[in-house]
């Protein structure tokens, strides 16, 4: 296999991720000690964003996990998405931001905010490192989205391809 070709760069992420965590500060600058904003970061691709989308915010926030696997070894999706970690603590009455590596197909945000909206959390909003808004087939709002990508696969800064490559600092096409 080649070796990664840079897609973007972990400079231009940093640089990026910031003026999400400003932008999201801004947004929820309502929040407070007692009524936190709620990160909940989607297992694995998702914790090297959310640690440094953490870094970048500016109010009371709170952080849990949500795991759930729709990849086994292949490049695209199985479609069907298990959940693998529920969060440890309910959300309801809280203001949630839920934390993706990348919105592909939407399958597995859509099925995350079915989930996430049972439990009545009082908004719901997505933020996604990546998009690739071409390969859509659920209509998925997603709220923050650092950098639209072309349909190809990435690695890197989270994501992975059959578990390797997720501590590359930059996103790099696997080609
Ligand atoms: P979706 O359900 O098709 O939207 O896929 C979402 C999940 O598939 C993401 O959370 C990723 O784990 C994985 N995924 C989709 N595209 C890529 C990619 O280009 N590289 C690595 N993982 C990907
Ligand atoms: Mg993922």
């Amino acid at each position: 296999m080649a070796a990664p070709r840079v897609l973007i760069a972990a400079g231009d992420i940093d640089h990026r991720v910031r003026e999400l965590g400003a932008q999201i500060s801004q947004d929820y600058a309502h929040v407070t000690m007692e009524q936190p904003v709620f990160l909940i970061g989607v297992l694995k691709g998702s914790w090297i964003f959310l640690a440094d989308l953490a870094r970048a915010i500016s109010v009371p926030a709170r952080f849990d996990f949500i795991g759930v696997a729709s990849y086994g070894a292949e490049k695209t999706s199985s479609g069907q998405v298990r959940l693998t970690k529920d969060l440890d603590a309910p959300i309801e009455g809280c203001d949630v931001i839920l934390v993706e590596d990348i919105a592909d197909t939407g399958v597995t945000l859509s099925y995350l905010i079915d989930l996430l909206k049972r439990r009545k959390p009082k908004s719901l909003r997505i933020a996604a490192l990546l998009s690739k808004p071409t390969r859509r087939t659920r209509d998925v709002p997603v709220d923050y989205v650092a950098f639209s990508i072309p349909d190809e696969f990435v690695v890197g800064y989270g994501l992975d391809y059959a578990h390797t490559y997720r501590n590359l600092r930059d996103v790099c096409v696997l080609e």
